[in-house]
């Protein structure tokens, strides 16, 4: 059977990140080729056959980005970004998350199902510097790649700027019977793709480089390397990609339109593989994607480009024949009915720059916007109404769940959400249908995704609960916040500037 190759981005051209006022196209960086650095996986500090321990550190650090001086950096158990945690299926974790940073920082689990708010470690969950806070959980979803990142709301995107975004590969036995590549750094690599501005000293500028649009730079960084190749000795490459930017939307394809194969979505494999020549990736959304070389003549180089700009250059070297066939269904997946007399939640994301909004209100961190029984399965329409000039597209993120999506605007969704995703793109005027449920009680945030519309205010938070057993949850308040960090950073709290308040503040409202 022939499939069809989607050649195509599938979200609205008039929304392109490059249709904004303030977008910073990438440029191709004027330094040498680096080898790509492929982040080691974190050593456990104990192993048994049920349990798993792991101590997570971020810390601040300097990295060799460009030639001269070192970039100032923060990474988890590193310098800059973080080593690769693994969760096995059915496994019990237990870690030590510990901060070494100046500031109070969280270290949130994105795409994990845990109970929220403090394991799942949202704005909830500050631990303070010097500090160390411990979290439990079992490993109970498909496999799939997620990514730890900072989450102390309204510093979520100066942290995550500063490098704390990690990856956390879930692994179960479905997915190690599949025929994908799965050594990790040879055949099964991961790329995080952010974006980043040097200043002087080849340093970076949270504050100077700030949009309340989402901040960006025209230098491309994957994996924390410039300009980076990658030298390939297999058939078949497995890559698992994710948009780790604070703003900017990846176009990306390969030299001479090389086709690839996408087996896997957010939460993890998809019910089935599709092909494309073009994708398009939303901030925090990820894709695994299956690359065959087996036409390209050792000795030549195939290049992955966002639009025009090259980001990796995969050197082929000798490899064996594989020319393993992926099955035309790979897994099944959930898909639970709709609870009887459940209305459709509606969902509003409207505003562009300091007037982002969710529901029409700014986040509060005490407000609980929402509720939902846990099991409960709803359906959820959410809608972005922009509609300055051609719109923005807006990321909707949800903590604590993997949700699937049905429709778009009343159409069929693309062809590679069909899957569990955590992270939907939304076109402007545009109403995504998807179908939510949670399976731990917890308070969770939903949020577009850009990160600074997310520190400005374009997010909410939802109580999962179950009847028989209420709950009470310590919410973390703004005053607490400010006054820690004020006092980390040894100034009065009225001096204290932090770039996600401006947000608040040009709307006449308090965090
Ligand atoms: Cu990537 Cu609120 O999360
Ligand atoms: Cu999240
Ligand atoms: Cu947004």
């Amino acid at each position: 059977m022939t499939k069809s190759i989607h050649t195509d981005y599938f979200f609205d051209e008039t929304a392109y990140n490059t249709h904004d006022g303030g977008y910073v196209p990438l440029e191709e960086p004027d330094v040498p080729q680096q080898p790509l650095r492929v982040p080691p996986l974190l050593k456990p500090d104990k192993e048994t056959p049920t349990d798993t321990y792991y101590t997570v550190v971020a810390q601040t650090g300097e990295t060799q980005l460009l030639p001269g001086k070192k970039t100032k950096t923060w990474g988890y158990n590193g310098s800059l970004l973080g080593q690769t945690v693994v969760f096995a299926k059915g496994k019990t974790m237990h870690i030590d998350l510990k901060n070494e940073l100046p500031e109070l920082t969280t270290f949130h689990w994105h795409g994990l199902n845990v109970p929220g708010p403090y394991t799942d470690g949202g704005c909830h969950a500050p631990v303070y510097p010097g500090k160390t806070r411990h979290i439990d959980f079992k490993v109970d979803q498909p496999a799939a790649t997620l990514w730890l990142h900072a989450h102390p709301c309204p510093s979520t995107a100066e942290q995550v700027w500063h490098g704390l975004a990690g990856l956390a590969l879930v692994t179960d036995e479905t997915e190690a019977k599949l025929p994908f590549p799965h050594n990790y750094g040879v055949d099964d690599i991961p790329l995080v793709l952010q974006d980043r501005r040097f200043h002087e000293d080849n340093q970076w500028d949270y504050e100077a480089d700030y949009d309340p649009d989402g901040v960006q730079g025209p230098t491309a960084m994957i994996n924390g390397t410039i300009n980076p190749y990658f030298d390939v000795t297999t058939q078949r490459l497995r890559l698992r990609i994710l948009d780790g930017a604070n703003r900017r939307e990846w176009r990306l394809h390969f030299s001479d339109d090389l086709p690839f194969t996408q087996i896997a979505s957010d939460g993890g494999v998809m019910p089935e593989p599709v092909e494309f020549t073009h994708l398009m990736l939303t901030c925090a959304e990820r894709a695994e994607i299956i690359v065959d070389f087996g036409k390209v003549t050792p000795g030549h180089t195939v290049t992955l480009y966002s639009d025009d700009v090259p980001l990796v250059r995969f050197r082929v070297h000798d490899f064996e024949t594989d020319d393993t066939q992926l099955p035309d269904h790979l897994v099944d997946i959930p898909n639970p009915d709709v609870t009887p007399d459940t209305p459709v939640r509606k969902v509003v994301m409207s505003g562009m720059d300091e007037a982002v909004m969710m529901d029409g209100k700014k986040f509060e961190m005490q407000r609980i916007d929402a509720r939902q029984k846990v099991g409960n399965v709803e359906l959820w329409d959410v809608t972005n109404t922009n509609d300055m000039d051609a719109g923005m597209v807006h990321p909707f993120h949800m903590h604590g769940t993997q949700f699937l999506v049905l429709s778009r605007n009343g159409h069929e969704p693309y062809a590679n959400e069909h899957g569990l995703k955590d992270t939907v793109g939304v076109n402007p005027g545009e109403t995504v249908r998807i179908k939510v449920w949670f399976e731990h009680t917890g308070v969770y945030m939903y949020h577009c995704h850009i990160i600074e519309h997310e520190d400005g205010g374009m997010m909410a938070q939802i109580e999962a609960y179950d009847p028989d057993h209420p709950q009470t949850y310590k919410l973390m308040d703004m005053d607490t916040l400010m006054n820690a960090v004020a006092e980390e950073r040894g100034i009065d709290v009225k001096d204290l500037k932090l770039p996600g308040m401006s947000s608040y503040e040009k709307m006449g409202m308090k965090m």
